[in-house]
């Protein structure tokens, strides 16, 4: 028996990714720009089961106390699978994770779910990954996962299997404010949503050019430290990555009344001289872009639209116990190794 534990944060895209060019190998089509959150941390504990081998068993997914039988059970077995796959091993695991994302609710739940499962699972199976490679592997539970790996502020590269993969890059100091508006599900998943998009919405070429170039706008901004102009690409991408997801048939509305009222509010702060750029994933919430200076004070002005939480930039997915042959050292960050490329 071998068992591994991995904690692994949410990120929120500055610039989105929407749409696969490969849904089976889980490319995006273009690249995309996060900040990771140290809020809402997900903890999954992977127990490999040696006696436990071949078709017949199953894997079992607890997921906040209560054993998960729907298509998330699905997505962490064919997840597991890959890693079986690598790893050479036919041997069923218990995974055991503890997520304080409202899960489904469009705050990147799948994004530090899939992250912190990848890095316990690949230990407990005993593969001793680089951060890129984990990175990969994240990416085939769920694209936004992949920039959960490194943390801070990532770049999510296009490109084939080996070349997609995030990496940190530098960038100003920064903050966020999360404006929980709705912590319920979501009514249409992002899975499903984007699939649609891509099929229906006649906006789709036009956001896959738009943002490939708003990539590259992003990193320069980030590398001069430009935080007025990040901020601006930012909110600017989030709108377009909504009016493409509205351009769907039948359309897809995620944003509210209530968040576009959030859009209005930090307008008017901006308005009033304090930087502040909001953002918004597959769900109501809005999450609000600012500078570390400036966070609790944009916290009280929006206290009064939804349940508020503030963000420094968070920390990669790292290991934090390992037990049973073959299993890596948790005290060495998977973050400082590289394999040979
Ligand atoms: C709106 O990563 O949940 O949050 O790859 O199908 O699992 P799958 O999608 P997912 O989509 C996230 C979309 C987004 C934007 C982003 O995080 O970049």
């Amino acid at each position: 028996m071998t068992t591994a534990t991995a904690v692994a944060h949410p990120n929120i895209a500055l610039v989105k990714y929407w749409g696969k060019a490969d849904a089976s190998l889980a490319l995006p089509a273009t690249g995309s720009v996060s900040m990771g959150l140290d809020v809402f941390p997900t903890t999954t504990t992977v127990t490999v089961d040696d006696g436990v081998a071949g078709r017949e068993a199953w894997d079992t997914f607890t997921l906040n106390g209560h054993l998960v039988e729907d298509g998330a059970l699905v997505r962490v077995e064919q997840f597991l699978d890959l890693v079986r796959s690598l790893a050479g091993s036919s041997a069923r695991a218990h995974v055991v994770s503890e997520n304080t994302v409202p899960t489904g609710a469009g705050l990147a739940s799948s994004a530090s779910g899939f992250a912190a499962l990848a890095t316990a699972a690949a230990a407990a199976y005993g593969l001793d990954l680089s951060q890129r490679d984990l990175s990969r592997l994240a990416r085939r539970g769920s694209g936004s996962a992949t920039r959960s790996i490194p943390g801070g502020v990532a770049v999510w590269h296009a490109g084939d299997d080996h070349g997609s993969y995030a990496e940190p890059i530098p960038a100003p100091p920064m903050a966020m404010v999360v404006v929980t508006i709705d912590a319920g599900p979501k009514p249409i998943g992002s899975r499903e949503a984007m699939r649609r998009t891509i099929a229906t919405s006649p906006f789709y070429p036009s956001w896959v050019t738009s943002t490939t170039e708003t990539v590259g706008d992003m990193l320069a901004a980030c590398a001069a430290g430009d935080f007025t102009r990040i901020g601006e690409l930012t909110e600017s991408n989030a709108l377009r990555m909504h009016a493409t997801i509205e351009g769907a048939f039948p359309p897809i509305r995620y944003l509210t009344a209530r968040s576009v009222a959030v859009f209005d509010a930090v307008a008017e702060l901006r308005a009033a001289g304090v930087e502040a750029y909001a953002t918004a994933d597959a769900g109501p919430n809005v999450v609000v872009l600012t500078q570390p200076a400036d966070r609790a004070a944009v916290a009280s002005a929006l206290a009064g639209l939804g349940d508020v939480i503030e963000s420094g930039t968070g920390p990669g997915a790292r290991l934090v116990r390992s037990e049973g042959p073959g299993t890596p050292d948790p005290g060495v960050a998977p973050a400082t190794q590289e394999s040979t490329e």
